[in-house]
């Protein structure tokens, strides 16, 4: 199996590309935040709880993330791998990923880091924000809490998939398809 964990701040990219790469590796690609999304359409119990959290920019409790993420990997016992996206976010998330994968028979393959400047994040967000519907993209307060905590929380676990040799750092400016050919090339590395 092919695992991917697609790694960067709010509006790096790890959506668009993940759509490119889950076709080229044949991977299912698992967002946890367009999962809590469609839980919100179809006004769960779960999605009502994550948009209290995903409207300020904060993050959903690990508890409700964690079984989350774990079902849809079980939904799919035949898949050749997952590309996950916007997962895991918080040491704890990490930790649960590499056991959980470990009673599979499997591990993380790579950590594909996107890197962008704040300045850049910030102008795509609220350019998504005049049409996206998402109350966390229309307020550029709230996109600056997402960033911090990104910063505060997510970002160390660079050194997570560091000491595991599995950090590939990827320039996150210029065209989709530059930075796509630069995401191929660091999956070829690990494959
Ligand atoms: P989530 O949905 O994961 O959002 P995010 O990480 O904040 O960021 P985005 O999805 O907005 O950005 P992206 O990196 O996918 O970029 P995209 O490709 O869209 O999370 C939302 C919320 O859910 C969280 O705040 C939290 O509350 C909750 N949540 C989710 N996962 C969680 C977890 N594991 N634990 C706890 N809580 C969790 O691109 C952005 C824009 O830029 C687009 O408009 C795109 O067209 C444009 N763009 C893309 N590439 C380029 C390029 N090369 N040049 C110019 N523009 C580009
Ligand atoms: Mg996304």
């Amino acid at each position: 199996m092919i695992n991917i964990v697609i790694f960067g701040p709010p509006g790096a990219g790890k959506g668009t590309q993940s759509s490119k790469l889950l076709a080229q590796f044949g991977l299912i690609h698992l967002s946890t935040g367009d999962l809590f999304r469609s839980h919100i359409k179809n006004s769960t119990a779960l999605g009502l709880e994550a948009k209290s959290y995903m409207d300020k920019g904060n993050l959903v409790p690990d508890s409700v993330t964690i079984g989350m993420l774990k079902s849809k990997v079980e939904e799919n016992p035949t898949a050749k791998g997952f590309i996950f996206d916007g997962f895991p976010r918080t040491t704890p998330q990490a930790e649960s990923l590499d056991a959980f994968l470990k009673s599979l028979n499997t591990e993380i393959s790579a950590c594909l880091s996107l890197q962008v400047p704040d300045e850049e994040l910030i102008k795509r967000l609220l350019e998504r924000g005049k049409s996206s519907g998402r109350a966390d993209d229309a307020d550029e307060e709230v996109i600056k809490n997402r960033l911090g905590v990104y910063m505060r929380e997510t970002n160390p676990l660079k050194s997570f998939y560091a000491d595991q040799s599995k950090l590939e750092e990827v320039e996150g400016v210029g065209t989709i398809e530059e930075i796509f050919g630069r995401l191929s090339a660091a999956i070829d590395k690990h494959a």
